[in-house]
């Protein structure tokens, strides 16, 4: 069963399972602020979801590389859409700051 590292704590789910849906079950949400209220519900076209992973996940989708694509997100950033990401193994999640948690920079 993977384990994901997020923000100090250790959420276990099942492997395939959505990122954003047990991000979300843990009350961890992958959204910054208003974002958490103002998304597309998990269809990889808001981009809000956005966050940083290291670890085995599911590779892009053409809509979760056309989101990236497209501003403020940049596909060379590596950043991921957690709802369009799924869970393959021990995970290690950051959100960064930025209303699409798009400052990877920082
Ligand atoms: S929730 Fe909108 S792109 Fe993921």
């Amino acid at each position: 069963m993977p384990t994901i590292d997020v923000r100090g704590r250790k959420i276990d789910c099942e492997e395939g399972a959505v990122l954003r849906d047990v991000l979300l079950a843990a009350n961890e949400s992958p959204h910054n602020g208003r974002a958490d209220l103002f998304n597309c519900r998990g269809h990889g076209t808001c981009g809000t979801c956005a966050v940083e992973i290291d670890g085995p996940v599911s590779e892009t989708s053409a809509q979760e590389r056309r989101r990236l694509s497209f501003p403020p997100h940049d596909l060379d950033s590596g950043l991921r859409l957690a709802c369009q990401t799924r869970v393959e193994g021990d995970l290690v999640v950051k959100k960064h700051p930025g209303f699409w948690g798009q400052h990877a920079e920082e």
